[in-house]
């Protein structure tokens, strides 16, 4: 019989990576989708037609409760979060609430409805958890046991969210994961997040739509790796006989500088700079200056490591925003 997973965020990124994969893998792949008018709601039905959607949200237990019921999972992925860490500051408690404390609400879902014992459970944490200050950053990169220091309402909630799933797997037994993934970028990475911007706005320049980008902070650096790469380590968590926790990361760190400088020269153009402007709006009350993470672990025991590297990366995204602009009107 074909296995069942549950997907919170399926209107997002990962979501769309792990369905992808789940659905080639064999399995009867259900989703959850928010709100009344959920735009997303159409594309997934004309792009991911294998995906069953349910209503619900990750405030609304009682919903929550019906979708485990629906779905009958065998695992669960909960991707859903409010995952913009700017909008975070200005958004702390919708944060808190969904980042937070959704977590808690799936957990409870399944062991509502009997399932702590056969559901396998993975929850998305994140680097955004280390805070890259000095003192608690290995010279070779974050790894499981690293300290936490948290500097946004998203990286403190999602604390939150990674040690209650950590409760729930020594308090009842439940086969629950959390996999701390560094970033991970690609044509499916919403709009606001720095990468798909800067290759939104390439596409853009290089077909004349747009005559410059307007960025906060260049100086923090990134562990960037491919989206689809991270969703095959998030399903090999949980295909593993013991639950655990799991960094998935490159390895290497970039500047956002280093970042634009491969943008650009995709469209032949050498110095980015002339086109870059800074705008305080974008600047974060507290930065985390830099992520790197050490995937050691994941490496020896998922048998996991990325495929995609940094420039085959921004390739395929600028590549894709020109295709996207070059059929859209002007
Ligand atoms: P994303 O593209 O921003 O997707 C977030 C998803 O959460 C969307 O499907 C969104 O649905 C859903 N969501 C938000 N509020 C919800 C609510 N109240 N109820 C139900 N669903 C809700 O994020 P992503 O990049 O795919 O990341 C997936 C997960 O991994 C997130 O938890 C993120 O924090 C975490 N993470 C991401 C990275 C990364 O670099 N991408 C790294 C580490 C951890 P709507 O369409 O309705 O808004
Ligand atoms: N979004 C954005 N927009 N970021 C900018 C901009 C801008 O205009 N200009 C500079 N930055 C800087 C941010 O200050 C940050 O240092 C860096 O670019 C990356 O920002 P994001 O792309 O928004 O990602 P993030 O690192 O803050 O968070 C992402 O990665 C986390 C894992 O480390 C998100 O995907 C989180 O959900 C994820 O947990």
């Amino acid at each position: 019989m074909a296995k069942r997973a549950l997907i919170t965020g399926i209107t997002g990124q990962d979501g769309y990576h792990l369905a992808e994969l789940l659905n080639e893998k064999g399995y009867e792949v259900y989703g959850i989708i928010r709100g009344q008018e959920n735009p997303k709601r159409l594309v997934i039905e004309q792009e991911q037609p294998y995906v069953k959607l349910i209503e619900a949200d990750l405030t609304d237990m009682t919903s929550l409760v019906r979708a485990v019921k629906t779905a009958q999972p065998d695992e669960v992925y909960n991707l859903g979060a409010i995952s913009n860490v700017g909008f975070s500051f200005n958004n702390p408690q919708v944060t808190a609430d969904i980042t937070g404390k959704g977590v808690l609400n799936v957990l409870e879902a399944i062991r509502i409805t009997g399932g702590e014992k056969t559901a396998r459970f993975y929850q998305a944490s994140t680097s955004e958890m280390f805070g890259g200050l000095d003192y608690n950053r290995p010279g070779d990169g974050y790894d499981e046991n690293s300290l936490f220091h948290p500097r946004s309402p998203y990286g403190v909630a999602k604390l939150y969210g990674h040690w209650i799933t950590k409760n729930y797997r020594e308090s009842y037994g439940m086969h629950a994961s959390c996999g701390i993934l560094f970033n991970h970028e690609g044509p499916h990475r919403g709009i606001s997040f720095v990468t798909r911007k800067i290759t939104d706005a390439v596409a853009r320049i290089h077909l004349g739509k747009q005559d410059h980008i307007e960025l906060g902070n260049l100086d923090p650096k990134r562990d960037w790796g491919y989206a689809g790469d991270y969703v095959e380590g998030m399903w090999r968590m949980l295909q593993q006989d013991k639950p655990g926790d799991y960094i998935l990361a490159t390895g290497e760190t970039h500047t956002i500088g280093e970042f634009l400088t491969l943008a650009f020269k995709e469209i032949g153009i050498d110095d980015w700079k002339p086109y870059v402007k800074q705008n305080p709006l974008y600047m974060r009350p507290a930065e985390v200056d830099i992520l790197l993470g050490n995937p050691a672990k994941a490496e020896k025991v998922l048998g996991w490591k990325r495929q995609v590297d940094f420039e085959g990366l921004v390739k395929m995204m600028v590549k894709n925003d020109i295709d996207i602009q070059s059929k859209l009107a002007n």
